[in-house]
């Protein structure tokens, strides 16, 4: 497997890339509320505890896509009708649902060029547990933001392309950057391309909120290694056992939200930024928005996006869809 890293290789890119981090927690820490982007979770540890995530009994996300993505596997090689295709994947995590798609189309004898692409250099070595190169599989990492990666697929390979949006990873943008993206990605691909996009359902609250907060602590774990990368990549002193993680339920917005909270009264100084920030007891971060769709949301953001929607397909709970557009 060939990794290309756009954000890591280049010492120029990854200076940039580490002054943006610099430059948004210094105004997330300084903005009232305070607010960190959910893409920061991922550093190694980060992904790491995510795979973690994955494998829990109150994670239900991942078991309801994998059974969907099992129940249509056979459908995509036959409806891509080419001997060869490029399967591009946004957020690619670990791959472990994605081996099942891709192997649909190995069965039936189409080389696949896949391009995972994920903000971590971590995720592409979980990958490479899941899947290996073979005969007719080319893989080829990208680790960039999910639009680079794409513009980097496009320039490498010019066959028909599926874009692989799973797990509602859309479900973190708000609606008007949901549908900028969706716009944007549209524009990348080709007619007859294809674009698979993962979205978590509403549904009762306490399944909802058990997902993002499980009894053993892992998701608490994760969202706590935030202050842990702020503390190892620009040297600040948060005590982490000084917050502590939160998960609720927005029901005007109809999203889940991730708060750390700060215990107590406490100032914590970042280095890097040459900034003291102040916390007031009980006061909150904000970390994710994991926004939850009905069908009908899902209808309007693929025609806002400009696409046809061919499919929804859902597990048999009803908790999770993954629709198929075309462009
Ligand atoms: C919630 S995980 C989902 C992983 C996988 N799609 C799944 O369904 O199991 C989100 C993944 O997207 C990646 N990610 C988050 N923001 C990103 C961005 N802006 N560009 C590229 N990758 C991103 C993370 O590193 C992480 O691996």
């Amino acid at each position: 497997m060939i990794i290309t890293k756009l954000i890591e290789d280049n010492d120029e890119l990854q200076t940039l890339t580490k002054l943006q981090f610099a430059k948004d927690i210094a105004i997330g820490l300084t903005a009232k509320p305070k607010i960190i982007s959910s893409k920061y979770f991922y550093d190694t540890k980060g992904s790491q505890i995510f795979q973690e995530i994955t494998k829990l009994e109150e994670y239900y996300l991942s078991r309801s896509e994998l059974e969907i993505l099992e129940k249509i596997k056979n459908i995509l090689p036959d409806l891509i009708g080419k001997s060869e295709v490029d399967i591009v994947e946004l957020g690619v995590g670990d791959g472990h649902k994605t081996r099942v798609i891709i192997n649909s189309f190995l069965d039936k004898n189409i080389k696949v060029n896949f391009f995972p692409i994920d903000i971590s250099a971590e995720a592409m070595h979980l990958l490479e547990k899941n899947i290996s190169e073979s005969k007719n599989l080319n893989v080829h990492a990208v680790v960039a933001e999910y639009i680079e990666g794409m513009h980097f697929a496009r320039e490498h390979s010019k066959n028909r392309q599926i874009v692989l949006f799973l797990g509602s990873n859309i479900g973190n943008f708000s609606k008007k950057e949901s549908q900028k993206i969706l716009k944007t990605i549209k524009s990348i691909l080709k007619k007859d391309d294809f674009l698979l996009i993962g979205f978590d359902l509403k549904k009762d609250i306490d399944l909802m909120t058990n997902a993002y907060s499980d009894h053993e602590g892992i998701t608490a774990k994760f969202n706590l290694n935030l202050l842990e990368r702020i503390n190892s990549e620009l040297g600040g002193d948060f005590e982490v056992l000084n917050f502590q993680h939160r998960a609720l339920y927005n029901p005007e917005l109809g999203a889940m939200e991730s708060y750390l909270i700060s215990l107590k009264e406490q100032v914590v100084t970042i280095r890097e930024l040459k900034k003291k920030f102040k916390f007031d007891a009980w006061e909150p971060i904000h970390l994710e928005y994991s926004f939850k769709f009905l069908e009908k949301d899902i209808q309007d953001l693929s025609i806002d996006g400009g696409f046809k929607r061919i499919s929804n397909f859902k597990d048999g709970n009803k908790y999770f869809i993954d629709s198929l557009w075309q462009v």
